[in-house]
């Protein structure tokens, strides 16, 4: 009786049989398990590897070169806006509470559907911490999508001409988690309004949606006309999580900080900006901050209470 050999069908190799099998890898698209081959079949030739070892060894560095690549599309896709992570993130630094903070980074309310509003004044972390929950979101093999609220203007403008808003608006919530950043700073235009109520309406409890605004939500009916506000607020506000962050810009004192303290100009800028009241105290006639802040229901929440 013949020894068992490789089946009938698999030719001998002819040549090197590393290299047939890089030029099979290549054929199969196993571009990561062809690389790591080239390092990997020598060293297992030289310890003697269980054959079943070396498969093994090889299908998981092609399994984890896949999984890489797609949290690097993924990143890519998402469109977001600096690349900043939670390692650039100084929690102490920053005034949203640290338990808020850890709650949150468990992503458990994004399972749950539940959304995220993010307010206070200019230069105070909001669209850092933003990124930095969407970038753990997609670490953790999460879907991200990432705009702004003109951004969603220009989709509406571009989908209306063929009636396909709805189905664009569709397409964003495939992702888990959708941000919108920075509402408020500018005048939302018609087109913007529409799209964040139709996104906000198509969202609402199917999608998690993350909003950071100078502004409370309750400020947002002077953005945007009062009936759309409402609607798209009460939506919004449903299950949702109230994070209030506070204090001076970081981007002020940065800039202050690089001119050695030595920039009475700018200094006084930022002074007379807070006691303006544009960023602190009263905006437009909105409380600031806001009154109860929901941080301790966060807290509470997520702590089972
Ligand atoms: N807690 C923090 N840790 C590290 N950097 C921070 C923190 N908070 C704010 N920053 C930095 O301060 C600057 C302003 O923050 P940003 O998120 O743009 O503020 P906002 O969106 O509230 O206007 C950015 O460069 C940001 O990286
Ligand atoms: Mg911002």
């Amino acid at each position: 009786m013949s020894p068992a050999r490789a089946p009938a069908r698999v030719a001998a190799p002819a040549g090197d049989p590393l290299q047939e099998a890089t030029i099979l890898a290549r054929r199969l698209r196993l571009p990561y398990l062809r690389t790591a081959a080239a390092e990997v079949v020598p060293t297992a030739r030289a310890q003697r590897w269980d054959p079943a070892e070396l498969l093994r060894v090889l299908l998981a560095e092609e399994a984890h070169g896949r999984d890489v690549a797609t949290i690097r599309a993924r990143r890519r896709r998402a469109g977001f806006p600096a690349g900043k992570t939670v390692d650039a993130w100084d929690e102490q630094a920053s005034s949203i509470p640290q338990a808020t903070q850890q709650a949150l980074r468990t992503l458990e309310w994004v399972t749950r559907r539940e959304n995220l509003c993010i307010c206070g004044p200019s230069g105070t972390g909001k669209t850092h911490w933003c990124e930095a929950l969407g970038q753990h979101a997609i670490d953790h093999g999460l879907l991200v999508a990432w705009f702004s609220i003109e951004d969603l203007g220009g989709l509406v403008r571009r989908h209306r001409a063929d009636d396909s808003v709805a189905k664009a608006i569709r397409r964003i919530i495939t992702a888990d988690l959708v941000v919108v950043d920075d509402i408020g700073l500018l005048p939302v235009s018609p087109d913007a309004a529409e799209g964040f109520y139709r996104l906000v309406d198509a969202a609402y409890e199917r999608r998690s949606l993350v909003v950071s605004s100078n502004l409370h939500p309750a400020g947002f009916e002077e953005l945007m006309p009062k009936t759309l506000a409402t609607a798209t607020v009460d939506r919004l506000l449903h299950h949702a999580h109230m994070v209030v962050t506070q204090g001076d810009s970081f981007r002020l004192a940065e800039a202050t900080a690089g001119k050695g303290g030595e920039a009475p100009d700018l200094t006084t800028a930022g002074r007379s900006l807070a006691a303006t009241g544009d960023n602190h105290g009263h905006h437009r006639g909105i409380s600031w901050p806001p009154v109860g802040s929901f941080d301790d229901r966060l807290r509470g929440e997520i702590n089972g209470h």
